[in-house]
C-alpha cells in the first residue's frame, strides 16, 4: 500500500474581482452550490483519500476560516492552517507549507476551482509517477485568463501566465501535484511584473527539468475568482451533494 498523498488547499488572495462580495468577508467562504467555495477543493481530496490538509489563508480571514472549518473533524479530515501574511502569489502561498509538506509529495487544489471529477483517478498515476509535476489541463472558450501551455507536439514546452496570444487553448487548472523539490524551485523564483510569485513559474521550473506531466479533466471545471466564474460555479455546482456531508446542515 502506498502512503496517502498531503493535501494543500490554497485561500489567501484579497478576492478583489469579486468586490464588494468580499469586502468583509473571504472569497472562499462565499456560496457555491450548498456549500461554502472552499468546502469543494477540500470534498475533491478527501474522495482521493487526501485527509491530511493544509490551508493557507490570510490573516483577515483566518478566524472565519477557522471557525467554519475547525479541526476538520467534521468533514474527515486533518487540518492544519499557515497564515501568508501578504498576497504574494501562488507560489509564495505554498512555500509557506515546506515544513508542512515534511519531504513527501502532496496534492495542491486552489480554493476558488470547482470541478465534476474526482481526483482519485489522477492522484494515483502521480503516486506511480514518484517524482516531478503533474498539472490537469482543461480546453476552455478564453485561455487568456489562466496559465496556459504551449505545446510542441504532445509535450509541454513552456506554460505562460494570462497570455495575451494563447498558445494553445487549454487552460491549466488550479490542481497541482507535486513532489518536495517544489520548494527549492520556490526558492529561485522572481515576482512577475504584477508583484506575485506566479505557479506558472513554478511548472515551468518543473518543464525545464523535464519532470512535468499532465493530465485532462473529463468533467466541467470553474475557477470562481471572478463574478462571471463564481456565477458559472453556481450553476455548475448547484445540484452537487458530497456523500461525506449532510445534505441539509
Ligand atoms: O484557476 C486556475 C488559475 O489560477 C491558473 O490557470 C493560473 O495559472 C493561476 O495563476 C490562477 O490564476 P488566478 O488569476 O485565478 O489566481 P488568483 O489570484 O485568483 O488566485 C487563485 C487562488 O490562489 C485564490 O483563490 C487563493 C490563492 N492565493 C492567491 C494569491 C494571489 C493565495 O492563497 N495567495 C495569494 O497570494
Amino acid at each position: 500500500m502506498h502512503e496517502p498523498l498531503n493535501g494543500i488547499v490554497l485561500a489567501g488572495g484579497t478576492g478583489s474581482r469579486l468586490y464588494p462580495l468580499t469586502k468583509v468577508t473571504n472569497k472562499h467562504l462565499l456560496p457555491v452550490g450548498r456549500y461554502p467555495m472552499i468546502y469543494h477543493p477540500l470534498m475533491r481530496l478527501r474522495e482521493a483519500g487526501i485527509t491530511r490538509v493544509a490551508v493557507v489563508t490570510s490573516p483577515e480571514h483566518m478566524g472565519d476560516v477557522v471557525n467554519l472549518l475547525g479541526s476538520g473533524r467534521e468533514l474527515g479530515l486533518d487540518l492544519t492552517y499557515r497564515v501568508q501574511d501578504q498576497p504574494g502569489g501562488i507560489a509564495q502561498a505554498l512555500g509557506l507549507c515546506e515544513n508542512f509538506a515534511g519531504g513527501k509529495p502532496f496534492l495542491v487544489v486552489l480554493g476558488d476551482n470547482i470541478l465534476e471529477d474526482s481526483l482519485m483517478e489522477e492522484a494515483e498515476i502521480f503516486r506511480q509517477q514518484q517524482r516531478g509535476a503533474r498539472i490537469l489541463l482543461k480546453a476552455v472558450q478564453d485561455p487568456e485568463r489562466y496559465g496556459v501551455p504551449r505545446f510542441e507536439g504532445e509535450e509541454i514546452v513552456e506554460i505562460i501566465e494570462k497570455p495575451a496570444s494563447p498558445p494553445s487553448r487549454y487552460a491549466v487548472t488550479g490542481l497541482y501535484f507535486y513532489d518536495a523539490q517544489v520548494f527549492d524551485f520556490i526558492r529561485t523564483l522572481s515576482p512577475s511584473r504584477r508583484g506575485e510569485y506566479e505557479v506558472s513559474d513554478l511548472n515551468s521550473a518543473y518543464v525545464k527539468h523535464s519532470t512535468l506531466t499532465y493530465g485532462v479533466l473529463d468533467g466541467w471545471w470553474g475557477d470562481a475568482g471572478t463574478l462571471a466564474g463564481w456565477h458559472h460555479a453556481n450553476e455548475l455546482a448547484r445540484d452537487l451533494i458530497y456523500p461525506v456531508l449532510p445534505a441539509e446542515a
